[in-house]
């Protein structure tokens, strides 16, 4: 007989969503011991919403997750249990890219997508905050754009040096944040290693992509 931890509301065994969505929720709501988000920089940004209903979204394959699959060595022990629920899900991931191929070179989209954990269109709608997971191989540059929402960062494994207008460049490692303001124009470079972001969004504007800036 399963416990009530292991069912959902309708009675389905849990899956690699369901427990990637426990986990980040431990950590959102200060039971995990990561440093640098104790106290929580994430509840701080957004408090954990409580709207979430599981969509039934179909798996959609990016070659970036067979990178990500594969990179399950040299974790920093404080986030490798969130990397590793990530990398536990990847199965049932439906992977979105943001930008028309005509948009970004070619072997962006080899070494880059993101899914929607949470969100208006995310594997658990809500209404209250959108929270996804990137990943950036290396050697990329990420080009400006910008968005209405605000938005929090937080590395999970990796490095890249993160941009935004009217702040210093800093690169960034694992649990460290970052903050973009609405239409805040940012951008992003990787160097040696890839880097896995967890990323949230908050206010208006969260049913509306990325836009690439203006060259
Ligand atoms: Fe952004």
């Amino acid at each position: 007989m399963k416990t009530n931890s292991e069912l959902n509301s309708g009675g389905a065994a849990m899956d690699g969503l369901d427990h990637l969505r426990d986990h980040l929720f431990a950590i959102w709501r200060g039971r995990s011991a990561i440093d640098g988000i104790t106290p929580n920089g994430l509840w701080q940004f957004t408090p954990p919403p409580d709207d979430l209903i599981r969509q039934d979204i179909a798996p959609n394959p990016a070659a970036a997750a067979t990178h990500l699959a594969n990179w399950r060595d040299g974790l920093d022990s404080r986030t490798a249990p969130l990397h590793q629920a990530v990398l536990g899900a990847l199965d049932l991931v439906h992977w979105q890219f943001a930008y028309k191929t005509s948009e970004l070179e070619n072997r962006f989209f080899d070494h880059y997508a993101f899914f929607e954990l949470i969100g208006p269109t995310g594997h658990f709608r809500s209404h209250q905050c959108n929270v996804y997971f990137g990943y950036w191989g290396p050697h990329l540059f990420y080009p400006a754009h910008h968005h209405e929402a605000e938005e929090k960062y937080f590395v999970i494994s990796g490095k890249a040096i993160f941009a935004a207008e009217g702040a210093t460049p800093k690169e960034l490692g694992p649990t460290d944040e970052t903050f973009h303001a609405s239409w805040q124009p940012h951008w992003m470079t990787t160097g040696t290693k890839a880097v896995l972001t967890l990323i949230l969004w908050r206010g208006a504007g969260l049913g509306d992509g990325p836009i690439l800036c203006a060259k």
